[in-house]
C-alpha cells in the first residue's frame, strides 16, 4: 500500500499518473511524486517506524511503492558521533552519516531499491541507467536480486575498481567513450527507443524519493531532531534536495518539530557548477566540463542544480568547492580520525566542512551532520601515495634496524 497519488510538475503543477515519466509535457520541468499526506500522517508514528526493519524500508509508508520491495538491505546505516574529527575541525557536535556501509558501498542503494521496485510494479523486465559508477553497481546488484535484466552505461574512464564492482553482478556493462553528460544524453535517446525502466531517467521521480530516507534516518538517530547543519555532496544535486525533503516531510507529518536546518552543498572545484552559481548569487547553473579525481560526482550539467540552489538558499545554508588536493586531504583526515575510508565524494564533504567552519559559516556549537555517501576501496588509486610500508626481513635484527627508530 502506497500513499503516492500522482506525479506533479515542480514548475507548473500539472499532474500525471504514477507512470514511467520524468518531465512535464508542457514545461519540460522535472516531475516529483505527490502524496496523500493526510492519510500518511494517520498511518505513521515514531513507534511504528522504530519497530520496523533495520533498513530503509522502516519508512515504507513514506515511499511511493507497494508491499513487494526489491531489498538487498540498503539503509539504516550508522550515524557516528565524530569527536576526534570534530576537535580537529573545531566543532563540538559533529556526526558522520556513514553511507559507505550500504550493500554496494554507496547511498545509491537507497534510490535504486525504490526505483527498481517501481520498475517491477510497472511491468518492466529490464532496467538501465546512466552512471558515474556507483549507480551502475547498485542497479546491477538489485537487478540480480530481482531477476531482471540490467543495461548499465558508464563513462569509459570510471576506473578499474569501479568496473569490477559493477561487472561482478553480471549486468550488460557498457563503457561509453565520453563524459557522464555524454552518457546521460545517450540514455535520453535510448529511453525513447527501448522499453526499459531507466532508473534515473524515466523512473527518476521514484529514484529521487529513496534519498529522503537519509533525512528520515538522521532525524530518527538524533532522537527525532533535525540537525542544525547538513553538509552533503552534489553531482546532479538531487540527493541534496531530498535530504531536505526528508526532514521537511517528517516535520509535516508531526514526527519532528519545525526544521531549521542550514543545508550546505559541496562539490569538487573541477566540477562545481552548483557552487559557482551559488557564489554568483544566481539560481541559474552554467554547465561546465568536469576535470576532477572525484569522478562519482563529476556532472557538468546537473539536472537538479536549480533546486539544490533553492534549498541551499532558502535554508540559510551555503555552498563550497574544494580542490583535488584538498579533497584528498579530506579523505585522509576522515580515515585517520574516525576510521572511515570514504571515496572522493566524502573527501569533498570533509574538506568543504573544514572551509565552512573556518569561514565562520558553520559555528562551533551547531550540531552538524556530514554525509559520507560512498566508500573508498573501489577508488583507492586516488590515495595510493599513502602506501609507504617499512619493508623488513622476517628477523628481529631487520625489524630493529628498519623500524626500530620509529618505535
Ligand atoms: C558517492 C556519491 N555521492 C554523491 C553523489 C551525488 O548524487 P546526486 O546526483 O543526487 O547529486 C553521487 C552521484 O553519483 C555519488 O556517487
Ligand atoms: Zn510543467
Amino acid at each position: 500500500m502506497s500513499y503516492a497519488t500522482a506525479l506533479r510538475c515542480r514548475k507548473c503543477g500539472r499532474e500525471y499518473p504514477l507512470e514511467p515519466r520524468n518531465l512535464c509535457n508542457f514545461c519540460f520541468s522535472p516531475l516529483e511524486v505527490s502524496y496523500d499526506y493526510k492519510s500518511m500522517a494517520k498511518a505513521v508514528s515514531r513507534q511504528k517506524i522504530a519497530a520496523g526493519p533495520p533498513d530503509m524500508w522502516r519508512y515504507h509508508d513514506m515511499l511511493p511503492v507497494g508491499d513487494e520491495v526489491v531489498n538487498i538491505g540498503a539503509g539504516f546505516t550508522p550515524l557516528i558521533k565524530a569527536d576526534r574529527l570534530g576537535r580537529e575541525l573545531g566543532l563540538d557536535e559533529l556526526y558522520i552519516k556513514n553511507d559507505c556501509l550500504n550493500p554496494t558501498y554507496s547511498f545509491k542503494d537507497r534510490v535504486v531499491s525504490v526505483a527498481i521496485t517501481r520498475a517491477r510494479e510497472l511491468g518492466f523486465d529490464t532496467v538501465a541507467c546512466a552512471s558515474t559508477g556507483n549507480l551502475a553497481a547498485s542497479v546491477a546488484a538489485h537487478a540480480a536480486k530481482a531477476d531482471m535484466k540490467a543495461y548499465v552505461f558508464v563513462p569509459a574512464d570510471v576506473g578499474a575498481g569501479k568496473l569490477t564492482g559493477i561487472a561482478i553482478y553480471n549486468p550488460v556493462l557498457v563503457t561509453v567513450n565520453g563524459s557522464y553528460d555524454d552518457v546521460n544524453r545517450l540514455c535520453g535517446k535510448l529511453v525513447e527507443k527501448y522499453s526499459w525502466g531507466f532508473i534515473n531517467v524515466n523512473l527518476r521521480p521514484y529514484y529521487a524519493e529513496g534519498s529522503k530516507t537519509l533525512g528520515f534516518e538522521v532525524a530518527e538517530q538524533l532522537g527525532w531532531h533535525a540537525p542544525d547543519c547538513v553538509v552533503a555532496p552534489a553531482a546532479s544535486g538531487l540527493l541534496f534536495t531530498r535530504i531536505w525533503k526528508g526532514l521537511d516531510e517528517l516535520s509535516m507529518l508531526g514526527l519532528i518539530k519545525e526544521v531549521n536546518t542550514h543545508m550546505y552543498v559541496t562539490q569538487a572545484a573541477g566540477s562545481s557548477p552548483i557552487v559557482s552559481a551559488f557564489e554568483a548569487g544566481s539560481l541559474h547553473v552554467n554547465p561546465v566540463k568536469p576535470n576532477t579525481v572525484a569522478k562519482s560526482i563529476a556532472i557538468g550539467n546537473p539536472a537538479d542544480g536549480y533546486y539544490a540552489l533553492r534549498v541551499a538558499r532558502q535554508s540559510g545554508g551555503g555552498a563550497g568547492a574544494v580542490s583535488d588536493d584538498e579533497l584528498i586531504e579530506g579523505m585522509k583526515l576522515l580515515a585517520q580520525t574516525e576510521g572511515i575510508f570514504s571515496e572522493a565524494a566524502g573527501g569533498v564533504v570533509i574538506a568543504g566542512l573544514r572551509k565552512l567552519v573556518s569561514s565562520g559559516a558553520i559555528k562551533k556549537n551547531q550540531l552538524t551532520v556530514a554525509f559520507i555517501t560512498g566508500a573508498g576501496p573501489r577508488t583507492q588509486e586516488i590515495v595510493s601515495d599513502i602506501v609507504q610500508p617499512l619493508a623488513i626481513q622476517p628477523t628481529l635484527e631487520s625489524f630493529e634496524e628498519v623500524v626500530g627508530e620509529n618505535v
